[in-house]
């Protein structure tokens, strides 16, 4: 079969993405709540996945292209940590641009086990990576890793597990989900196996502030497509002149708080419900924790992982961790 006729072959792959009702559940209740929050993952349908591409592309956002600076120096020390025949399982997978790096560089790999809630995202890098890597077995998984996920296994005969789990995404968790996902994460790794996460730097306001809203508003469109989508998916009825983006660092909490923010006192439908805004109220769409090296590796050992390996860039910006479970 030539590249082309593999890309356009339908790909087999494990849908287990929340449904509606679970969806309408999740943010109603989000919603009630006397600080409004919406789960961050609702942010992720097709147009959303294409705007956090984009936000990677923008300048001010250094999380990306730093982390991929520290992958590509660091490449050839993290393949052989990770062995012949490891199966790489990572999560959010989302473009797999990150991936590449890794796929291009680690000996046999067993399989790849992509896990995404953007089942367009993941079927489409899925089927980018299955046409540039025809010799790895690839499983896509489409799900909210939120919760605990079964990994399918390989038909090729696995080294140890290589949990992947780059870009940060670590500290768009709560404290204590982001433990409970390490938790699970070391179970996915078992006994040798490893985790190379991607973890970002506490460090100036103004660097974070500028790359969590950036001068082309891309970061702005990102958090209020969830409203079109609301619209559309939830029967709901938001009126997107009436809101804007709102983003500003908590320091008492370390982290970049990002939402939306109501222009006036409104009233909202969703369906059969009625949602009440207060003008100048804030709902949180998506909180982004910032660690130091020494509360990540204490977060890291509470969970059950010792952390072995760090890489940062020179300006000690954003880190890649490597990562075995204790013993
Ligand atoms: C996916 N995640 C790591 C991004 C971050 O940096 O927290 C999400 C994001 N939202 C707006 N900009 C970036």
């Amino acid at each position: 079969m030539t590249q082309d006729e593999q890309a356009n072959e339908p790909l087999e792959f494990e849908n287990r993405h929340p449904g509606k009702k679970q969806m309408r559940d999740e943010v109603i209740a989000g919603l009630m709540l006397s600080q409004k929050m919406i789960p961050a993952k609702y942010l992720y349908d097709e147009k959303g996945s294409i705007l956090f591409d984009q936000i990677c592309e923008v300048e001010e956002y250094y999380p990306t292209q730093t982390e991929m600076g520290i992958l590509r120096d660091n490449i050839e020390e993290i393949a052989e940590l990770a062995g012949p025949n490891c199966l790489l399982v990572e999560y959010g997978s989302g473009s797999g641009d990150k991936t590449r790096i890794l796929l291009e560089h680690l000996v046999s790999p067993a399989g790849y086990v992509p896990i995404e809630i953007s089942k367009e995202a993941l079927l489409a890098s899925a089927k980018r990576l299955t046409a540039a890597y025809p010799h790895i077995c690839v499983l896509p998984v489409c799900a909210d890793f939120s919760q605990p996920i079964k990994i399918p296994s390989s038909v090729n005969p696995a080294g140890k597990r290589l949990v992947f789990f780059p870009g940060s995404t670590i500290g768009n968790m709560l404290p204590e989900e982001a433990t409970s996902f390490l938790k699970r994460c070391a179970k996915v790794c078992g006994p040798g196996g490893g985790m190379l996460i991607g973890v970002d730097l506490k460090k100036d306001t103004q660097l974070l502030e500028a790359a969590y809203n950036d001068s082309k508003g891309v970061s702005a469109a990102f958090a209020l497509n969830v409203l079109d989508r609301f619209n559309r998916e939830l029967d709901a009825n938001f009126d997107p002149q009436k809101f804007g983006y709102h983003s500003a660092y908590n320091n008492l909490e370390g982290r970049i708080e990002m939402g939306i923010r109501s222009f006036a006192d409104q009233i909202v439908k969703f369906g059969h419900d009625e949602i009440g805004f207060a003008k100048d109220e804030v709902m949180f769409t998506e909180f982004s924790h910032k660690f130091s090296l020494d509360q990540w590796r204490e977060k890291a050992n509470f969970a059950g992982f010792d952390i072995t390996h760090v890489w940062t860039d020179a300006q000690q910006l954003f880190s890649v961790q490597y990562m075995t479970v204790q013993s």
